[in-house]
């Protein structure tokens, strides 16, 4: 998810980032809005991981297909002296295939990049087991953590970064191109990135994927109110808001939304804010923009890379792109 570093997270106005994000979402016109990234608390993680299993989202699953069958393949076109690098690696599942694999051919570093705590230990405990492997855990934002892992990185070894899930697709294209830059400004030419990208499909099943019929995205989706009413002294009644996916067509994204059932009045006092919502007004929470897999090559391109290999998975439509550091 996009770690946004907003003006008002940065505000000496308030206790924490949250509460000035919160301020600053709720109160930006005419769409109030909320950034992604607060939807990872420890419920809102564990909720995600719930998504991952569902019939209806298949991202994941298709990711671990394409890792699962290229895994000898994706290691065949690196360097040996490879360090990894995870932006956001979350339990660390999906990577098992890819570093067994290079630890077959020599000891390997695995530098997981994550801001939760919970996650690099459930991390450590899921790929702890593989043969040759040291893993040393950055609990630091992705560019923060990525500078850290650069930085110290021994003579000789080349970095390859670990990108996977279509987390890209939760930033607008332009933050996308703008973030991979980032990224390629941490790297030397020869390093590379490792890009997962769901890929656009047909509409019902898009919505589908967004809007579960059991009702675990609401609920990941609902968490964020909830959160806020947790940490920020806040007082939005949660039943007062249903959770919306829907398809902007424009951006080629599947939005998520909070929308008010009736007419709202909260207090959230950790964020110096009464807030009122008119009946079916909505917040925005997600976008998860949806690719085509040959944007992979111009998208790298843009950002100093050159788009050296794709695996595809055609079942769900998924691509992973190889894009090395030119
Ligand atoms: C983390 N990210 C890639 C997920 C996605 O598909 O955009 C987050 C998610 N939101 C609702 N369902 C899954």
């Amino acid at each position: 998810m996009p770690q946004a570093t907003t003006q008002a997270a940065q505000s000496q106005r308030f206790s924490t980032p949250f509460a000035a994000a919160v301020h600053d979402g709720l109160t930006h016109a005419p769409q109030k809005e909320l950034p992604s990234m607060y939807l990872y608390d420890e419920v809102g993680s564990a909720l995600f991981e719930v998504i991952t299993a569902l019939p209806e989202y298949g991202v994941t699953r298709a990711e671990e297909r394409v890792l699962n069958a290229h895994a000898a393949d994706i290691v065949a076109e690196l360097p040996r002296n490879v360090t990894v690098a995870e932006l956001g690696s979350g339990s660390g599942r999906k990577t098992r295939r890819i570093l067994e694999a290079l630890c077959k051919k020599r000891p390997t570093e695995y530098c997981p990049i994550e801001i939760s705590p919970t996650a690099l230990q459930l991390c450590r405990r899921e790929l702890g087991d593989i043969e040759r492997i040291s893993i040393v855990g950055y609990e630091r934002d992705y560019l923060a953590g990525l500078a850290e892992v650069s930085a110290n990185r021994k003579e000789g070894e080349v970095l390859l970064v670990l990108f996977l899930g279509s987390t890209i697709g939760n930033f607008a294209r332009l933050a996308a191109t703008r973030f991979l830059k980032s990224i390629r400004g941490m790297l030397k030419p020869g390093d590379s990135l490792l890009l997962g990208m769901d890929l656009l499909k047909p509409l019902d099943t898009l919505i589908a994927a967004y809007d579960d019929p059991i009702g675990v995205t609401a609920a990941f989706n609902l968490n964020l109110l909830a959160r806020i009413n947790r940490e920020l002294d806040a007082d939005i009644p949660l039943d007062a808001f249903e959770h919306l996916a829907r398809f902007n067509p424009d951006a080629r994204s599947v939005e998520m939304h909070l929308r008010a059932k009736r007419p709202v009045r909260a207090t959230i006092r950790a964020a110096g804010l009464s807030v009122e919502f008119r009946q079916g007004e909505t917040i925005w929470t997600e976008s998860s923009h949806k690719y085509l897999a040959g944007e992979a090559g111009p998208l790298a391109a843009d950002a100093g890379f050159t788009c050296s290999r794709q695996w595809l998975d055609n079942e769900w439509g998924f691509a992973e792109s190889l894009l090395v550091a030119k």
